[in-house]
């Protein structure tokens, strides 16, 4: 992860520079870091924690120059400390900051250390800056100096140097890890992410992999990984580049949840066309060329695609696979069945899912991506994309993206079924209408803040919980126990609710929380025979559903009644108590609700 900075141009380096930071701490908060250059030579601060640390430290001791390069850090190599602590240095020559991994730093380190070179850190991303400076030394002009580091360095990267030597100059190059260079008079500015520098400038060149660049306030120069001059188009940035603020909720995860009405409804008007028909935003063709579909996602938006497959393969009869990304392409899956491979992701830029959809490219797979940063490194290389308009997700623990995530499944589940035969065209408007009612719903489920804080307040104390759900609310009960663990750190798991015989009920004792989703249909009668198992073993029974399927669970300890709603939409009325569940228990707690320990919102390491 780790979101890096660049800026060179007429004005002041230090705001510019923690303005695209505090844009970019979603990436990585353990650590910031900035550095500069002026007459006197380099400047560099860093500071262990949140970029509220390192501005108090520049406040005090402000930071020169009218060009400079920061650093928001999520550890990888190394420890939180300041000196593992980006931007590096080589003595006083040169300082970096790198996104990614340098998979072959070990190799480099001993290279280097037995050349007489002191490393001051833990970290993989030191060797940049040795490196630079190495080349430097030699008295190479930039473009060679960059074209030597790259050829020695190995894994997934995004960096950016600045030298003494060449003190108006930025030098910048991606492999696998994004990078952005914003464009605009007397100015340059590069980031992590086109957003974090749209206030600055909307005119933005996105690097291709192995490109590298010589970066000036009068522009760049981009060469490809032939060492030519590339032409990269400048593309202008379409999100907002507003940074958001809490509108007044406690924590930006509060408002998301809150948001969720309005990102369900936007997004169904995205799924259908100027006259309100469902097209999942595809064409007949497109449609009819879909015959077998793989999914592929990480985290929250795995267990979308895993309700997704549901849908789709009751609705369309369309076989569905789902894999987690980060275990596809290096398990050489077979995908002859397959026509599509649709992958769902928030921030589009995790490197485990857009490594998954350039395999499943080079399978010859149309690929489609499911996104909500529709500017991202996997929306700009899918073939397709079905937009979640869920608008900007800060919090770290996704709730509307995942929502807006279903709806589109569950559009695309219908028009596909419509389109293919699978369902009646009267069945599709039914679902259609139904599905139409889904922002009223989440919107009355906000009402579940009250009766869900004495639960919360009760399950701060337990040190697991067990969720589970049968069918379609097997992968929420995953999706709910992910919630929990990640914003309070009590350990949970999800389990199909069918499966808990077959060994999980070893760890049932008194007391032991178990978090249900029960949906009014033909499942219920079968969950609640599960359900009566743990309650028989002590298991604290808390259950949510509609108020119909809750009918059959007198025995239940506690009851989160969700509103009334089609059975096979219930994953997405039930997700708002999971999440509200969770975000009570982690506000009980007192734990960093929006930036929980160890987490960053856009993972882009392997
Ligand atoms: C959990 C969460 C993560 C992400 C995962 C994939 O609340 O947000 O599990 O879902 O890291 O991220 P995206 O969807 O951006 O690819």
């Amino acid at each position: 992860m780790c979101g890096i900075v660049g800026y060179v141009g007429s004005e002041k380096c230090q705001d510019i520079v923690i303005g695209a930071l505090e844009r970019l701490e979603y990436r990585g908060y353990d650590s910031a870091g900035i550095a500069s250059i002026d007459e006197e030579g380099l400047h560099l601060c860093r500071a262990v924690g949140k970029l509220a640390e390192l501005k108090a430290k520049i406040k005090k001791m402000p930071i020169p120059g009218n060009t400079g390069i920061g650093h928001i850090r999520w550890a990888t190599h190394g420890g939180v400390t300041e000196h593992n602590a980006h931007p590096h240095y080589a003595t006083d020559e040169v300082v970096i900051v790198h996104n990614g991994i340098i998979e072959n730093y070990a190799e480099l380190k001993a290279d280097l250390i037995e050349k007489g070179v002191v490393f001051t850190s833990d970290t993989d991303s030191e060797v940049l800056a040795h490196l630079f400076s190495h080349f430097i030394k030699k008295g190479l002009p930039p473009v060679a100096i960059l074209q030597e580091v790259i050829s020695k360095i190995e894994g997934a990267y995004a960096f950016t140097a600045l030298s003494k030597s060449y003190p108006d100059t930025l030098m910048a190059a991606r492999n696998a890890s994004p990078l952005a260079i914003g464009l605009s008079d007397n100015m340059a500015v590069v980031a992590s992410d086109a957003l974090a520098i749209a206030h600055l400038t909307r005119h933005v060149i996105y690097l291709k992999d192995n490109d590298y660049a010589i970066i000036t306030s009068k522009g760049c120069t981009i060469y490809d990984s032939n060492n030519e001059i590339a032409n990269r188009e400048i593309v202008q940035v379409k999100a907002s580049p507003v940074l958001l603020d809490k509108a007044g909720f406690r924590h930006y995860m509060e408002k998301e949840i809150h948001e969720q009405p309005d990102a369900i409804s936007h997004t169904i008007s995205a799924m259908s066309d100027t006259t309100g028909r469902l097209t999942a935003g595809l064409d007949i063709s497109s449609l009819s060329s879909i015959k077998g579909i793989v999914l592929l996602a990480a985290g929250t938006s795995f267990y979308a695609a895993q309700i997704g497959r549901y849908w789709i393969e009751k609705l369309a009869g369309i076989p569905v696979v789902c894999e987690i990304a980060s275990e596809y392409h290096y398990r050489q899956p077979v995908a002859s069945c397959q026509s599509t491979a649709i992958v769902i992701s928030q921030s589009g830029e995790s490197i485990d899912s857009l490594l998954a959809m350039r395999y499943a490219k080079k399978l010859g797979l149309d690929t489609f991506g499911i996104v909500n940063v529709v500017d991202s490194t996997i929306a700009r290389e899918a073939d397709k994309i079905l937009p979640t308009r869920a608008g900007p997700e800060i919090g770290v623990a996704s709730t509307k993206a995942f929502t807006a995530q279903l709806v589109v499944l569950f559009c695309l589940a219908i028009a596909l079924g419509k389109q293919n035969g699978h369902i009646s065209a009267s069945r599709a408007d039914e679902l259609h209408h139904q599905l139409l009612k889904m922002p009223g719903a989440v919107g009355k489920s906000m009402e579940l803040f009250d009766s869900i804080r004495p639960i919360a307040h009760k399950l701060k104390n337990a040190s697991s919980c067990l969720f589970l759900g049968r069918d379609i609310l097997y992968p929420l009960a995953c999706e709910g126990a992910l919630k929990l663990k990640e914003l309070s750190y009590i350990h949970a798991e999800g389990f199909a609710s069918g499966e808990m015989k077959h060994g999980p009920i070893a760890l049932l004792q008194d007391g032991l929380p178990i978090v249900s989703f029960v949906s009014d249909d033909d499942m219920a009668r079968k969950a609640v025979s599960n359900l009566k198992e743990a309650d028989a073993r002590g298991g604290h029974i808390i259950v949510v559903g509609t108020q119909s399927a809750l009918n059959l669970l007198d025995f239940a300890a506690e009851k989160i009644t969700i509103p009334e709603c089609e059975p096979l939409l219930t994953p997405i009325v039930g997700a708002i108590p999971a999440q509200i569940l969770a975000y009570l228990t982690a506000f009980e707690k007192g734990t960093d609700i929006d930036q929980p320990r160890n987490l960053a919102k856009s993972v882009t390491v392997e």
